[in-house]
């Protein structure tokens, strides 16, 4: 199968020195697009800017935006029969970037932030490929990854509790349920990122084969 994973954060421009960004380290999609390879899956890995070496194998596509990873997701997924998006891509942005550094003052300072496109809702809702969304949240981890589900027309939701400071961002290790549209439910508990990824792979493509119309 052909997959096409999305990893690490994005940054969001305040002005030439300044971004907005988040903690996402890019372990957990880089562990996705590893055990892909491993499992002999020709992988695009779309990565946000990120310190880890890509997995031998996978086609890299380096983006530091949101826009510019829903460019290249939407180019790469023409041709894909999974798309992953494991990437914590901003939710917002910064409405204008200024162009010369913003000064320091000695008053209050706000940013005005509009949303940043979102990737997921963007995609076609009849497709031939199985959509995976992430959903990380530090509270009704379940309420709110069925809520993603159905909001960003996934095929499945993998959902990961925050509330725990030892797993999750940054961590090499992470524990995850998996939503899928038809009301099931599958737990991974809390093991490494590398053991969860080959887990995640192998649940992701016995679906995947299930509701794609392509023979494999
Ligand atoms: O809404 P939230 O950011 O929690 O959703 C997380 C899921 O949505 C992840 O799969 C992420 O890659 C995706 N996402 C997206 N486009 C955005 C923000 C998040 O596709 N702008």
């Amino acid at each position: 199968m052909k997959l096409v994973v999305t990893a690490g954060p994005t940054r969001e421009p305040i002005d030439p020195v300044r971004f907005l960004s988040n903690r996402s380290s890019g372990k957990m999609g880089y562990a996705i697009a590893s055990a892909a390879i491993e499992a002999n899956h020709e992988v695009v890995l779309i990565s946000g800017p990120v310190n880890l070496a890509p997995p031998a194998g996978a086609k890299l596509v380096n983006v530091i935006t949101a826009d510019e990873m829903h460019a290249a997701v939407h180019e790469a997924v023409h041709d894909c029969d999974v798309l992953v998006m494991c990437a914590a891509v901003s939710d917002y942005k910064p409405a204008h970037v200024a162009e010369q550094k913003i000064k320091k003052r000695d008053e209050k300072f706000s940013l005005e932030l509009i949303p940043a496109r979102d990737i997921l809702k963007s995609l076609p809702p009849s497709r031939n490929f199985f959509a995976v969304g992430f959903a990380a949240e530090t509270n009704d981890v379940e309420e709110h990854a069925r809520a993603k589900l159905a909001t960003k027309n996934c095929d499945m939701m993998v959902a990961n509790d925050l509330s725990d400071p030892d797993i999750g961002m940054e961590s090499d290790e992470n524990a995850v349920t998996i939503f899928s549209r038809g009301g099931e439910s599958e737990t991974i508990s809390r093991t490494s990122k590398k053991i969860i990824a080959r887990e995640l792979v192998k649940i992701i493509c016995r679906n995947a084969k299930k509701v794609l119309t392509k023979k494999f």
